[in-house]
C-alpha cells in the first residue's frame, strides 16, 4: 500500500479494474459516476545542472500535474457528464482546465492505461497517458494560463521532478510526499512506468526513499 490518498482517502479503497470488471460494475451498480484524468509528457533526456544523471534517470523529462483549487495536486481532467463517454469527457476537461487545442491534440481510447473504482464514492476513475514532443509540451504548458478554468479549478500547472538528489530524497521522492487528489499519486507512479520514464527498479528505489521520508 502507498498509504493515504487525498486528505484521508485510503488508497486501498481504489481498486484497479480489469476489462470484465467494468461491464460487471455497470450492470450491478446504480448511479455510477465516471471521471477521466490524463498525464501529458515529453521525453527530453539531459543533465540538470550538469549533475543529476544518477542511475540513468531520464532527466528533465516533463510531465504535467496541476495545483487544484482545493490545494491538492492532481492531473487535469474531471467528471464525465451524463451521456458523455469518458474519452469525450477527458478531452472537454483538458480544454477547460489546460486549454488543450483539440484540433491538434486529443485523447483517444489508445491513450487509456488504467481504470480504478472507489466503491464508497461510486466513482470510476479512468486514467490516460499521452506523449507529445518536447517543443509541443512547452507550447501546451504556456496555453494553460489562458484556459477557461485557470484561476478557478486550476491554480497552476507543475512539472514533476524526475530525478533524486544526493541525499536520496529531494526530487521525485519528496514530490510524492505532497497531498494528491483521489488516487493521483498511484496514477503518477503507474504513468511514469508506462511511459518508461522510470524502470521498475528505479521506481522501487524512489518509493522506498519516499516511504522512509514520510514515516
Ligand atoms: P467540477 O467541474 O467542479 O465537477 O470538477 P471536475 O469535473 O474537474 O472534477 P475533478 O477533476 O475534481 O475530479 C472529480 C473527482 O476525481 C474528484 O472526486 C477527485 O477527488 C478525483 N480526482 C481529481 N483529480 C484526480 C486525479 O488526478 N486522479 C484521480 N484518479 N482522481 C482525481
Ligand atoms: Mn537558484
Ligand atoms: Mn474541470
Ligand atoms: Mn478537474
Ligand atoms: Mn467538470
Ligand atoms: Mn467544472
Amino acid at each position: 500500500s502507498e498509504g493515504f490518498g487525498a486528505l484521508g482517502d485510503n488508497i486501498d479503497d481504489y481498486k484497479l479494474l480489469f476489462n470484465n470488471d467494468l461491464n460487471e460494475l455497470k450492470s450491478t451498480v446504480q448511479n455510477l459516476k465516471h471521471a477521466a484524468h490524463g498525464m501529458i509528457f515529453a521525453k527530453k533526456p539531459n543533465l540538470l545542472w550538469d549533475l543529476y544523471d544518477q542511475k540513468g534517470y531520464v532527466m528533465a523529462s516533463t510531465n504535467n500535474m496541476q495545483v487544484r483549487f482545493d490545494g491538492l495536486l492532481g492531473f487535469p481532467g474531471g467528471l464525465v457528464d451524463d451521456g458523455e463517454e469518458p474519452v469525450d469527457g477527458i478531452n472537454r476537461e483538458m480544454h477547460e482546465e489546460i486549454g488543450l487545442d483539440l484540433e491538434k491534440y486529443f485523447f483517444s481510447d489508445e491513450h487509456h492505461i488504467a481504470s480504478y473504482y472507489h466503491a464508497g464514492k461510486g466513482l470510476i476513475l479512468h486514467f490516460y497517458l499521452m506523449e507529445v514532443s518536447p517543443e509541443d509540451y512547452c507550447e501546451l504548458e504556456l496555453k494553460t494560463l489562458s484556459a477557461v478554468e485557470y484561476g478557478i479549478e486550476t491554480c497552476g500547472i507543475v512539472r514533476v521532478p524526475l530525478f533524486t538528489m544526493g541525499d536520496g530524497v529531494r526530487g521525485f521522492p519528496a514530490y510524492l510526499a505532497n497531498q494528491f487528489a483521489g488516487n493521483a499519486r498511484s496514477e503518477l507512479i503507474k504513468g511514469l512506468l508506462a511511459a518508461q520514464l522510470f524502470s521498475e527498479k528505479e521506481m522501487s528505489v524512489a518509493l522506498k526513499a519516499y516511504k522512509e521520508y514520510t514515516e
